[in-house]
This record gives C-alpha cells, structure tokens and sequence, in this order.
C-alpha cells in the first residue's frame, strides 16, 4: 500500500426523495442513505466498509463510481472530481472504476454466453482490437481467475455460485481497472467457497496492484483482506482503522458492538467473552434521530451531548495512528470512567427500508408515520 491517495471522498451526501401522490408527485421526505461521509483510499489498498442491513453501504459506494447521483459532496479520483466528468471523460473514467456484486447470478445477463459477457465490457471500451489479441486476453482472465477456457461457450447458469463470482471478477477485470468496488462479493457463497473468492481477490491485487473498497455486514469477512475499515451507522462513518487497530482497541460504542457478536474459536475466551447487546432495531434512515444517530441503542448514552449534538470523527488522544471515532466520550468510554448500563430501546421508526423496493416502502412507511 503507498501513501499515494486514489480516491477522496469529502461531505458525501446521497438523499433519496419520498414521493407521495400520483398527480403532483410531492416529496414529503427524503432518505438519508448516505449522510456526510469523509473517506480516503490509498493507491493499492483495501478499504473495507462494514455496517449493519440499510446503514447506506451500497449507496456510497455506487455513489463513489457515479452510477448513483450524489447529493452534495464530491468524489475525487485521482485528481479529478467525478462529478464534474461527462460524455466522454466520464466514460473513461469509468473503465478505471469497475464493480462486482453480491449475486452474481441476478448481475450476470442468463442469455449472454461468458465470451460475450466479458468482450461486452472490453469493447464499450475500445479494448477489443483484433481477434486474436482479445482471444489471447479472453485467455489470460479465465486464467487469472482460475477457470477452464471451455468456460467462454458457457452461459451463467452452467457454473456454481463460487464460479460465477469468478465470472463477474473476470468481467470487473476485462476492462484493466485501477479500482474494484466489491459489494458483498463473497455473502452469497457457501463458506467453503468464500475463502477461495478471498483468496484470488488477493492474489488479483498482489498481481495487478489494484484497489480495493470491500462492502460487507459482517466484520468477520473484511478482517484479513482490508488494511483499514470504515465502520457506517445510518449514513455515517462512526469508526475509522488500520484492521488491526480495530479489533484489538475498537473506541465507538457500536464497533465494540459489532465485534462482541463475533464468536471467538477458543471456547475458553468465548465462554467469558462480553457480548454487548444492542436493544432495539436500526431507526429508519428516512427519520434518523438527532444528535449522535446511534443514542436510541448507545449502551453508554449520556444525559447530556448525546441526543443533542452530531459527533464528528475525529482523533482521539492515544488511539492507534489514523484511528477516528464519532462519540463524544470516546476517551471516558476507553478509560472505564463511563460505564455501560442498560438500554431500553426509545421509540423511534424501526426497520430498514427493503433495499429491494425501496421506493415502495419509504413511501408505505411516509404514510402510515
Ligand atoms: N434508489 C433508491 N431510492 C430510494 N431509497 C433507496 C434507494 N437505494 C437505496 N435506498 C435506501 O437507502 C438506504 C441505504 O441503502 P443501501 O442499499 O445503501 O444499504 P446497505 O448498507 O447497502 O444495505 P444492505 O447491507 O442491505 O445491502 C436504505 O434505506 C434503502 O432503502
Ligand atoms: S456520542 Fe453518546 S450515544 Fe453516541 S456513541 Fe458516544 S456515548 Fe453513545
Ligand atoms: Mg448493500
């Protein structure tokens, strides 16, 4: 990993509107899927980004490769503001920007043979010359991500779920990306499969000095590849750190969280293991509570600050180097001065909005509120 930045994210905001009636089509409210985010990723490493179900992960990182228009905020890849390409410069862009999905299956076209589903990519831009240096390339992916040439004449639904992760890898690559946003690459695979999928992932970026923002919900998945990980709470970042940094000192109420629910091999450790329980479900993004979003579920809630005040992310003194966190009692917290106690859950909106319909149920949930 360098120093070098290849992409910065400032202030990203991404808020979908609620409409509601059929002839004026009013927006009564908006969701804030993404909410004010600041992130940088260096040259040739792996970011990874963790959250519970609907906190916006997918969003921000579709909104980063401008398949979804941001709010306000900007994205700047190496060197240049995404938001300000068009035409030509856009599309440019973004053949050095490349994703891969959750299910492979759902994005991978049932009627395209694989040949056409990777020559597809390479020809949009401009990378399928003559016949036989794309034969020659077609070769060299099916290599690198470890499958038989005779996959080519083979549709989708032909291979296994790990093998079709492979496809949809292959297809990112065909177009020679310098960044890959994998969102939930891996979530879908049997676990026996998963570790496989990792590990070319890893290989591919030794071998090919790509970059890397991995999205997952599940902390567990994003330890060994990511350098540092970005922890999202409804829309926000509450805990940024090198991988390490995290699971041996993690300072944001809701990482310490998330890390207790991991269940640790050593029966000993696991039998005395500390599990933090968090009462009550995510508040809808549509309706975030105020002040610190996570106060509704904080173990360490206090009477002042909290419902009041957003906490930044910021340093805090005596942390890991670059570790930020977004709570006003980080340090107290750390230090045993503040104690956990119970939470009852406060009443508020609950449920994420189904990704899958979301327009549907911000809609149904506008109106029943
Ligand atoms: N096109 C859209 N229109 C309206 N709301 C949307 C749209 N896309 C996403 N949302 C809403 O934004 C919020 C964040 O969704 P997002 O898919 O980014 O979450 P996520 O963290 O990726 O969740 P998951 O882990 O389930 O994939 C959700 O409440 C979702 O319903
Ligand atoms: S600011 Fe308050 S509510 Fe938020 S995480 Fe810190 S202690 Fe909990
Ligand atoms: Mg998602």
């Amino acid at each position: 990993m360098s120093d070098e930045v290849l992409v910065e994210i400032s202030d990203l905001k991404v808020h979908f509107p609620i409409k509601h009636g059929v002839v004026f089509d009013r927006t009564i409210g908006h969701v804030y899927a993404v909410d004010g985010v600041d992130l940088t990723i260096h040259k040739g490493e792996t970011y990874g980004l963790v959250g519970e179900s609907g906190c916006g992960k997918s969003t921000l990182g579709r909104a980063m490769l401008r398949l979804t228009e941001p709010t306000s905020g900007s994205v700047v890849f190496d060197g240049t503001d995404v938001a300000k390409l068009k035409g030509e410069t856009l599309r440019k862009a973004r053949r050095r920007m490349q994703m891969i999905f959750q299910d492979p299956l759902s994005s991978l076209d049932p009627r395209q043979s694989v040949e056409s589903i990777l020559v597809e990519g390479m020809r949009a831009h401009g990378l399928d010359k003559d016949k036989e240096s794309t034969a020659k390339r077609l070769r060299e992916l099916l290599a690198a991500v470890g499958l038989p040439e005779s996959s080519l004449r083979k549709y989708p639904h032909e291979f296994s779920g790990g093998q079709r992760q492979r496809i949809g890898i292959a297809r990112a690559l065909a177009v020679e990306p310098d960044l890959i946003v994998a969102d939930e690459p891996v979530s879908a695979l049997d676990v026996s499969v998963q570790a496989q999928v990792v590990n070319l992932l890893e290989e591919l970026q030794d071998n090919l000095g790509l970059t890397y923002l991995v999205i997952a919900h599940d902390l567990a998945v994003v330890r060994h590849i990511s350098d540092r990980i970005g922890v999202m709470y409804l829309g926000s970042l509450v805990e940024e750190a090198d991988s390490d940094a995290l699971y041996e000192q993690p300072l944001h109420p809701y990482t310490k969280a998330l890390l207790s629910a991991i269940p640790v091999p050593d029966p000993v450790v696991e039998d005395s293991r500390e599990q933090i329980l968090l009462a009550g479900d995510l508040p809808s993004p549509a309706n975030p509570p105020n002040g610190c979003r996570f106060h509704t579920r904080c173990p360490w809630k206090q009477e002042t600050r909290c419902d009041t005040e957003r906490p930044a992310l910021r340093e805090v003194e005596g942390a890991a180097p670059g570790q930020r966190v977004a709570c006003h009692w980080a340090e107290d917290i750390r230090d045993g001065k503040i104690k956990p106690h119970e939470v009852k859950p406060e009443l508020v909106e609950t449920g994420a909005l189904n990704p899958d319909v979301p327009h549907v149920a911000s809609v149904v949930e506008a109106m029943e509120s």
